[in-house]
């Protein structure tokens, strides 16, 4: 099998706890996860990312492990992972999971042995001061918990460092044992058959904090990781979580032979300028922004994650706008800087917009990383405490807690949202799988045709100039196809002329639209769109 089928994949994230729940506890776990295989391979995803499901106190959803080499037992055992990883081989599907090495929980046995002995190995593992210092560099994600990075701990009689939650110390990454921990943690997983990881906090993991000092280039480690991942398993990737400036992604990347992709945070930040602004010119100047990827290297593209949508890679103005069209009350906003809303209600459920924006994700140069629900137009629950509100659990079914758990009792520890326009009384899978015309099937149809046109996975990309700002037209080339994708951010229906030479615009066929138009006009290309309207269409030797 080819190691790079990253570059064609459609990755789709999920929380074990949120998705399925098989054992009527109120709890997801793997074995739900593992009846739901068929769903996600009717849906016509190839990967499932997998948001940490480790032993945890779970302060951080999770992101806080005590135990790097189990399941939490609530959501089943090693026995039931491995039984949904070879299941989800039999469906072509392939499983990444989730490491964060930047730092454990404090309930980590390390945690627990280095703050009572200093003469312990565990207490290396970690980085430690005696005095806070004066006047450090702080690094504050989490504005609301902490306050600064640098915790006392009474055990200890010092301060350790963290960049996260002060639950949550970071690991002293440039210890040669943590090294050989981490080798341990990734070989226990890929021998378990998993094709790859998504790492957590990447930029920070690799900034000198206190004593913790990398000797020679921090980028070292992200390739032995890489050699040592691809030395076990010659197709495992590294997807890496990597916030920063476009012009930073290449530190990243190496020659090659570091992560093979990262998030595109950037575009996405600019994807939703764009839908704010209804026009096409954003996306433009971030691709223009982002250094196109190499054969091995890949952009993982995005509408919504776990989190917060954070929208620091705009200006204050640009956020402005954003919170504006998109988070106009307080409570939809959090940290300063991100929106907690999930996508569908964003777009006030607008039907049209919501596929003019997948259509968007589908076709622009990367791999489309999907979040669990958007398929069906989930929406939030912001009574629920900070990025919880977009982390209610999968709405399956009109039944009760959405058909996500059988259990009797009447509530359960994660909400499944039941009323409003969002609520699993309106949208489910169940209803969507019955109606063709609903966004599960449109989501499913635009998974398979992306999938055939190829080039927007492998392909290089060139942005087609137009009389029109409100209108995106890119082509994409790989080999022999070639796919031209012309997104209309508007509201209003339009006429847009491409500037296509004789070769591009020539044997173009329709193959995804919003509705049916009257074929493309060769010799004026001129191209009829509705409001947020979306047409792809493809040239491939199989048609000439
Ligand atoms: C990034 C994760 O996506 C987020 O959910 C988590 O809180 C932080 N890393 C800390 O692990």
């Amino acid at each position: 099998m080819s190691k790079y089928w990253y570059k064609n994949a459609v990755i789709y994230s999920l929380h074990v706890e949120s998705f399925m729940d098989a054992d009527g506890d109120g709890i997801g776990d793997f074995k739900g996860l593992t009846r739901s295989l068929d769903y996600l391979a009717g849906l016509g995803v190839s990967c499932v990312w997998l948001l940490p499901f480790f032993p945890s106190p779970n302060r951080d959803h999770g992101y806080d492990i005590s135990d790097y080499l189990n399941v939490d037992q609530k959501f089943g055992t090693l026995g039931h992972f491995v039984e949904f990883v070879d299941a989800a081989e039999e469906y072509g599907i392939r499983v990444i999971i989730d490491l964060v090495l930047n730092h454990t929980s404090v309930d980590h046995p390390w945690f627990q042995e280095a703050r009572k002995n200093k003469n312990s190995k565990y207490y290396n593992y970690y980085i430690w001061l005696d005095e806070k210092p004066a006047n450090s560099h702080e690094d504050i994600i989490f504005a609301h918990h902490q306050d600064g990075n640098w915790e006392y701990d009474e055990v200890a009689g010092q301060y350790f460092y963290h960049t996260f939650y002060q639950h949550q110390p970071d690991l002293n990454i440039t210890n040669p044992d943590v090294q050989e921990e981490i080798r341990y943690i990734l070989q226990f997983w890929l021998k378990l058959g998993i094709s790859g990881f998504r790492m957590d906090a990447v930029p920070h993991m690799l900034r000198n904090k206190g004593k913790s000092k990398f000797k020679g280039d921090p980028f070292k480690f992200l390739r032995d990781l890489r050699s040592f991942i691809q030395d076990q398993r010659n197709d495992a990737i590294l997807l890496a979580e990597v916030d920063t400036e476009p012009e930073k992604y290449e530190d990243f990347f190496g020659q090659g032979d570091q992560v093979q992709m990262l998030f595109n945070f950037y575009l996405n930040n600019y994807i939703y300028l764009a839908l704010a602004r209804k026009s096409g010119k954003p996306i433009a100047k971030a691709l223009k922004d982002i250094p196109q990827t190499s054969i091995k290297e890949q952009m993982g593209t995005f509408i919504r994650n776990h989190d917060e949508l954070d929208l620091e890679r705009l200006t204050k103005k640009e956020r402005e706008e954003v919170f504006k069209a998109f988070a106009p009350e307080p409570n939809m906003q959090i940290y300063g800087r991100g929106i907690r809303r999930r996508l569908a209600p964003m777009l006030g459920n607008n039907r049209a917009w919501i596929e003019l924006t997948y259509s968007l994700l589908f076709s622009l140069p990367g791999t489309p990383v999907l979040r669990y629900g958007d398929e069906i137009g989930m929406g939030d629950d912001l009574s629920l405490e900070e990025r919880n509100s977009v982390r209610t659990t999968m709405q399956w079914s009109m039944e009760n807690h959405g058909g996500f758990s059988a259990s009797k009792k009447q509530d359960i520890p994660l909400p499944a949202i039941k009323d409003g326009k969002n609520g699993y009384k309106k949208i489910n899978v169940h209803d969507q799988m019955r109606n063709p015309k609903s966004l599960l099937n449109w989501m499913e149809r635009a998974i398979s045709v992306r999938k055939e046109c190829r080039e927007f996975g492998w392909g290089d990309y060139e942005l087609i100039k137009t009389n029109n700002d409100r209108v995106l037209a890119h082509f994409c080339h790989w080999q022999n196809g070639h796919t031209l994708a012309v997104h209309n951010f508007n509201n209003k229906a339009c006429e847009v002329k491409l500037r296509l030479t004789k070769d591009q615009a020539d044997h173009l066929i329709e193959c995804f639209a919003d509705r049916r138009y009257t074929p493309f006009d060769v010799s004026t290309r001129i191209l009829k769109l509705g409001p947020f309207g979306y047409r792809w269409f493809r040239r491939s030797s199989l048609f000439l």
